[in-house]
């Protein structure tokens, strides 16, 4: 006996997942699979997207740079191809260039914008035909960025421009029965923050002090929320971008701490 309650919460479901070869993406395919789906893991890490889709009943691993046009739109093809269909399109992987802005080149400003916004608009555009036949879904994974300053400029304005890309479309794609929402992650522990522990070991812990609920959030943080937004409860909300994190852009403590008498 299966003792999930949300086994068959995506039961016959088909669900095409970005960047899931790591982190958020990965517990992602790990959390649909676990409540019935078939995932498609899409990875420019095909190695990393094999071990995945080894893993988990049904799922496959597809390699794709979605900075590239034509390898991102294709990759819908091959899904709908191997899956009969998609129910689900998560627009989760990201690029995120660290150089201080002064120093910031073309081609990285590129890259993020590539990859974090224009890989979403082909593959939503791409996706359309089928996810308008089975009633689909589709999440942004943006970030706080989008919200506040957190450095970052080429990353913070590409998920901007997929909040408001997000609020189009769902507008757009409502009437054919599509959903479009976003998830607005705070600081994750995820391989993602590897290059920077390299260069300060405390870099997680000092970001731990700005969140009110005294933590860094998880994949299934992100996972919870997802499921519930691509989910039939969430049936009649479109357009909305739902932030995840422990309460960081809801004010500044740190910050009333230090100027607000007795606090
Ligand atoms: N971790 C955080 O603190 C955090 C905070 C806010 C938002 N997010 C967002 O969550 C999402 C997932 O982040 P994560 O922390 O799991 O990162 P991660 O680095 O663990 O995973 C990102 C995945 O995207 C893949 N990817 C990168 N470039 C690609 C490309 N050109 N083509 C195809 N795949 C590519 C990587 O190979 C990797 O598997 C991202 O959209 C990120 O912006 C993360």
């Amino acid at each position: 006996m299966n003792n999930n309650p949300d086994a068959a919460r995506f039961a016959g479901k088909s669900i095409l997942i970005t960047g899931a070869a790591s982190g958020i993406g990965q517990r992602l395919a790990e959390r649909f699979t676990a409540c019935g789906a078939r995932v498609a893991i899409v990875d420019i890490d095909g190695e990393g997207a094999r071990r995945i889709a080894d893993s988990l009943p049904g799922a496959i691993a597809l390699t794709a740079d979605l900075s590239q046009p034509e390898a991102t739109r294709q990759v819908v093809h091959d899904v709908v191809d191997a899956l009969g269909g998609i129910d689900v399109l998560v627009n989760n992987a990201a690029t995120c260039a660290d150089s201080p802005f002064e120093e910031l080149s073309d081609l990285e400003w590129e890259r993020d914008l590539a990859v974090d916004l224009s890989a979403p608009f082909r593959l939503t555009q791409e996706c359309v035909p089928a996810l308008s036949q089975r009633g689909g879904v589709v999440l942004n994974i943006v970030s706080v960025n989008a919200l506040q300053y957190y450095g970052n400029e080429s990353y913070s304005a590409a998920k901007a421009a997929l909040i408001s890309l997000t609020r189009s479309l769902a507008v757009r794609l409502g009437p054919r029965g599509i959903r479009v929402t976003a998830i607005a992650p705070g600081t994750i522990v995820t391989p993602i923050w590897d290059e920077r522990l390299a260069l300060d070991p405390g870099v997680l812990d000092k970001a731990q002090r700005w969140y009110p609920l005294g933590r860094l959030g998880t994949p299934d943080d992100v996972a919870n929320a997802s499921l519930f937004l691509c989910s039939a409860d969430a049936s009649w909300i479109t357009g909305t971008t739902l932030v995840v994190d422990g309460g960081l852009t809801a004010g500044n403590a740190v910050m009333a701490q230090e100027i607000v008498p007795a606090q």
